[in-house]
């Protein structure tokens, strides 16, 4: 529907999952094909063909930015399912620390061939090999993505991995979002240096073009909640799609009741009746933990033990105005009506103690890989420690609490997040200390901070990457504090700082000052981009500014620490 009559590939190739002698290389196409091969080595002289899948969720609808569509409704009225194909090739035997050319090839269905530019590839790195890894998160086809991974690439050149904090996209089963969105700034396109995105600036604008970063490093990632959509099919619109999601335990509930038999919802209606990840699944080959597939996974690359968890939750409006499902509260209009219900900022995958995450977690942290690793860095999405307000109210289980009148009718449904159960801060952080864990990374608030524990553990938040949401700092407070019951605010959150009681550290080398001229503790901007590269070789994570109100200037480094 989109080809032109040059035939294209959908995305250039990435990689995947190395190993110590082997790597996966994958690419997309809007055609099936009659075969599809990667050609390596010296010469190009090996071949390996792909296995194709197609991606079974991926549509787009009235919001999509594709084709001819520039305004809402233009060509899609409402969701419609795109044909996207996915080749995925594992290049074996090759050789730790080598570095060799690839491209792919796909042969259509009329014997045309379309093939990818060169590149270069090589399995896991051995120990004792510096490399540079870029920190990222939060991209959600947001304005400054494509300038902040061009000034990657042009301030450090290639990076030997990517680490990606979750929110890669907005909506993940609107297929532009990955691939062609024609704002020009479409995921794989900023992430390959394809991508041909404006930014305005006061003498004019600047096209970026992204970085051509994964078809030459693997990227790892993890589940943000924007990659998570909701029932399925049920909505006029994949927003609606996507803000529609509701813990299992209640679709059980609700969907049980209704069927004829006494089976339980097996696996996949389940999934179409609350929530499901698997565009998100089906576009990447990540490593996989027994107990949690590819959601939540630990690997050894090069000398670091990574150790990537599925920590995120729904995220909802603070108040139930127009209608909308809260996070404290359900609206007015659907309180006779439970599966209307937002169940409040539900979370997708427990990690309380006694959980299987968090079980599969504390052998993690007793295996001999972690132990023995230089460097022990933990990801997941949902910040422990923030300037930002996504942190509030705390990361627990919403309790609801349901108000009847003496019919019986439900007169309040209200949600409250006991702050004593927060299970990042009681559970999970404490065992991350006693492990060793050096840094932990994290996104979901869209501004640059970072902290450190009085035990000498890192957080750091990079995630003003496409945009910012603010930094709840001095005389800039959170709107949306939990309340008590009697509507009083609950005085056991704090309306500015990190609500856990770290300090913000103000960044080493280069810090923002204030109008007063007092250095400032972060960057929340929508005009400043940051990047962060962590170097194994000196155990350094060094973060970048770059202003794209100047668009001749180079990155600056703004902030340096080191692990131990
Ligand atoms: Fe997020």
């Amino acid at each position: 529907m989109y080809m032109l009559s040059a035939p294209k590939l959908l995305t250039d190739p990435f990689l995947q999952l190395p190993t110590e002698t082997s790597v996966r290389v994958v690419w997309f196409s809007e055609f099936a094909g009659d075969g599809h091969l990667v050609a390596y080595g010296e010469n190009l002289a090996q071949t390996v063909f792909a296995k194709t899948t197609q991606l079974s969720r991926v549509r787009e609808d009235q919001k999509s930015r594709v084709g001819e569509q520039i305004e809402d409704g233009q060509i899609y009225k409402h969701p419609v399912k795109r044909d996207i194909w996915r080749h995925e090739a594992e290049l074996t035997n090759l050789t730790p620390g080598k570095r060799v050319s690839y491209r792919v090839t796909s042969v259509m269905e009329d014997g045309k061939t379309v093939s990818s530019s060169i590149f270069t590839l090589t399995p896991s790195p051995p120990p004792n090999i510096p490399l540079k890894i870029l920190l990222t998160s939060d991209h959600q086809i947001k304005p400054m993505v494509a300038a902040n991974l061009q000034k990657v690439v042009e301030t450090v050149g290639r990076v030997d991995a990517v680490w990606f904090a979750g929110d890669l996209v907005n909506i993940p089963d609107r297929a532009s979002e990955w691939f062609d969105d024609n704002r020009g700034n479409g995921f794989f396109p900023c992430l390959q240096g394809r991508a041909k995105y404006a930014v305005a600036h006061e003498a004019g604008e600047n096209i970026y073009t992204g970085g051509q970063i994964i078809q030459c490093a693997p990227m790892f990632t993890c589940i943000g909640n924007h990659e998570i959509m909701g029932r399925f099919e049920r909505e006029k619109g994949l927003v609606d799609e996507f803000n529609d999601t509701i813990p299992r335990k209640f679709a059980q509930k609700l969907y049980d009741e209704d069927s004829l038999d006494d089976k339980s919802l097996d696996d996949e209606s389940l999934k179409n009746n609350s929530f499901n990840s698997d565009t998100y699944e089906e576009i990447f080959t990540l490593p996989q933990s027994q107990e949690g597939d590819k959601t939540y996974y630990a690997i050894t690359f090069g000398d670091v033990r990574l150790v990537v968890l599925y920590a995120t939750r729904m995220w909802r409006f603070h108040t139930t105005e127009n209608g909308r499902k809260g996070k404290y509260a359900e609206p007015e209009e659907s309180l006779d009506n439970p599966e209307k219900w937002g169940y409040g900022q539900h979370i997708y995958e427990p990690i309380s103690k006694g959980s299987t995450q968090y079980n599969w977690l504390k052998s993690e942290l007793d295996s001999l890989e972690f132990k023995q690793a230089k460097y022990k860095v933990v990801m997941l999405h949902h910040p422990p420690h923030t300037l930002g307000g996504n942190i509030v109210p705390a990361y627990t289980n919403p309790v609801q609490v349901v108000t009847s009148d003496e019919d019986g009718r439900t007169k309040e449904v209200r949600y409250e997040y006991p702050k004593e159960q927060d299970y990042i801060t009681q559970d999970l952080i404490p065992l991350l200390e006693k492990a060793g864990v050096q840094l932990v990374f994290y996104g979901h608030s869209h501004l640059w901070n970072r902290f450190v524990s009085p035990e000498g553990m890192h957080f750091l938040e990079t995630s003003n990457v496409g945009n910012s949401y603010g930094a709840h700092y001095r005389e800039q407070k959170r709107k949306s504090l939990p309340q008590n019951s009697d509507g009083s605010a609950d005085v056991s959150y704090v309306e500015t700082g990190d609500p856990y009681g770290l300090e913000p550290v103000v960044p080493t080398i280069a810090p923002m000052v204030s109008e007063d001229g007092e250095p400032l503790p972060y960057i929340s901007s929508n005009e400043i981009t940051v990047f962060s590269i962590f170097d194994t070789g000196s155990g350094k994570v060094s973060s970048y500014l770059f202003d794209t109100r100047k668009p001749e200037s180079e990155a600056i480094k703004f902030d340096e620490f080191e692990l131990k």
